[in-house]
């Protein structure tokens, strides 16, 4: 189905109502519990940790944070391998302690997100552990099996997103099931009614704890039909999501954001147009994945070319704009860290955090910040295959190795983008371990922490933090972030990202150098460069020289003359 069938209803929605919502003008705020902060000193972060930090992220000025997984688990894949939906993983704390977030982050006016894990659970929930002891359990049908391996080429013979392939044997019951991740992750069967309703209470009861919403992991992957070949964008897939909308978030103001790696800018709107009841809005990749190698995929990122980055962004603003809603982001537990990917990470990298913070941020759609991208932490720098602690970098070295691919070029291609560069712990100061923890950090913190860290960078009026609490005021502050339309300028230029945002009279010109070097800006394209700097609230009448330095950035709000006299 086309986007066109489905954008002009939407169109029709009250702009009123939509400002309503209150994720729309709010921005998210990623936790990894195990990087962020560790209370006890068991080297891995936690909830009282977290606690103690809801100042300093109310202080950021955030609306909700998305809290990676804290649930009961064997931690195969860091949480996103649950055994027990309802209960807390003592490495993390106890359900004490995670309403006692709930609570004190509500306070602050902060809502807690939590990741739902629902396309698979771990081999250690009890519906796996009855399902594979037991043929006749009324759980074997929670999970997909069949009783030979499918032969080699064809529909269901798929692989693992982890390497190798999707179905393992189960030595239990001599039958083989199905898992798209890690064979400790096996998939669930959405097909069984019963399954569904479990899922559903489960989120019930987790709105009614007073969680804010769910981050919805690997969503658009529960329609799948093996058999078929179908992984992703299966064809009952929407037909569960709004079912599971009615049975758990009719009547509540929650926030939900699908992760949709096959999401594209033709079936987004499926998704997050308000009248389809679905979900919130999606997290989509096209800005991530293309520049991913085709065939060495991540472990082989072709450099950013401008151009075709701002364009997938401007296709994305357009196919959203009254119709769905955009998630916006340039980094999460999964992928590498802004600054090392999109800017610098040397001499320019507080000026390159800030100016790719700007250009997200003054989009339309809801931002999301990973931790630590808020003072432009970078890579984590590893340089030997022991520093990684992540199930797909240790399984893709092992599988590339053997195919052939040398130590040297597999390393560098972690180093570029393995999961673990996002995973290094907070660095909060320069006393060890950067205060992240007294004991052993389960992953090494980076070396930069003594320079980078967050005591430095707030005391830096011109720090990175200091712009995105900026960025997150001005969202709340002006309709025209929220709403406007958007149009890119100067779209084949190489390296300046410049758009316009237009509502009413109003007028916002965003335009950064995301290069080293400076840049005159081609004013034909992109018109006038007067009014008010809304990044340092002073007025621009001309620019000094008509040039732009290395990651420079401002942000002009102006009023329209020339429509407001006709
Ligand atoms: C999502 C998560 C990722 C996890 C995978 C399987 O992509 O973001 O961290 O490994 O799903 O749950």
């Amino acid at each position: 189905m086309a986007a066109a069938t489905i954008c002009p209803t939407s169109a029709q929605s009250d702009v009123i109502l939509r400002d309503q919502a209150w994720w729309r003008s709010a921005v998210g705020y990623q936790i990894y519990p195990a990087s962020f902060c560790d209370s006890n000193g068991d080297g891995v972060g936690d909830i009282p940790g977290i606690i103690g930090k809801l100042d300093y992220l109310a202080d950021l000025g955030v609306g909700f944070i998305w809290l990676s997984p804290v649930y009961a688990s064997p931690m195969v894949d860091n949480g996103y391998d649950i055994s027990d939906y309802r209960e807390i993983n003592p490495t993390f704390g106890a359900m004490a302690d995670m309403d006692r977030l709930i609570a004190e982050a509500r306070s602050r006016r902060i809502g807690i997100v939590m990741d739902l894990v629902v396309n698979h659970t771990s081999d250690q929930h009890a519906w796996f552990s009855s399902a594979r002891s037991d043929r006749h359990s009324p759980y074997r049908d929670y999970y997909i099996w069949r009783e030979q391996p499918p032969a080699k080429a064809s529909a269901a013979d798929i692989d693992a997103a982890f390497g190798g392939s999707a179905w393992s044997q189960d030595e239990q019951s001599g039958a083989w099931y199905f898992h798209l991740f890690a064979p400790q992750q096996p998939d669930l069967n959405w097909d069984n009614p019963a399954l569904r309703a479990e899922i559903y209470a489960m989120m019930n009861w987790w709105l009614d704890k007073g969680v804010a919403g769910f981050r919805m992991d690997v969503i658009d992957l529960i329609g799948k039909q093996p058999e078929a070949g179908i992984v992703a964008d299966g064809p009952r897939l929407h037909h569960y999501l709004r079912e599971m909308h009615e049975a758990t978030l009719t009547g509540r103001d929650a926030l939900t954001v699908g992760e949709t790696w096959s999401a594209t800018p033709a079936n987004a709107p499926l998704y997050s147009a308000p009248e389809r009841h679905e979900v919130s809005m999606v997290f989509q990749f096209s800005h991530v994945t293309q520049f991913w190698d085709d065939k060495l995929g991540k472990w082989k990122p072709r450099p950013i070319d401008w151009p075709k980055l701002k364009s997938t962004f401007a296709t994305w603003q357009h196919a959203l704009h009254n119709c769905g809603w955009n998630a916006l982001f340039w980094g999460n537990h999964d992928l590498p860290r802004a600054v090392s990917r999109y800017g610098e990470e040397g001499l320019h990298r507080v000026a390159s955090a800030k100016a790719l913070a700007t250009v997200l941020h003054l989009m339309e759609g809801t931002p999301y910040i990973y931790q630590g991208e808020e003072i432009g932490m970078t890579n984590a720098g590893f340089t030997r295959i022991d520093q990684y602690r992540d199930v797909e970098t240790l399984n893709f070295h092992r599988i590339q190795l053997a195919d052939g691919v040398a130590e040297a070029e597999f390393l560098e291609g972690a180093r570029a983008n393995s999961r673990d560069n996002a995973r290094t712990p907070m660095q909060w100061s320069s006393r060890p371990h950067a205060d992240f923890t007294t004991g052993s950090p389960w992953i090494a913190v980076n070396r930069n922490y003594t320079h980078l860290n967050v005591e430095r960078d707030r005391a830096d009026p011109d720090g990175v933090f200091q712009r995105y609490q900026k960025l997150i005021a001005l969202r709340r502050d002006h309709a025209i972030i929220r709403h406007g339309d958007f149009r890119l300028l100067a779209a084949d230029h190489a390296s300046l990202f410049a758009y316009e945002r237009r509502l009413g009279a109003q007028r916002l010109l965003v335009v950064a150098n995301l290069s080293h070097q400076a840049v005159m800006l081609p004013l034909a394209e992109i018109g006038t460069v007067q009014g008010r700097d809304l990044l340092t609230d002073r007025p621009v009448s001309t620019l000094a020289d008509g040039g732009l330095g290395p990651f420079g950035v401002f942000a002009i709000l102006s009023e329209d003359s020339i429509s407001a006299s006709g």
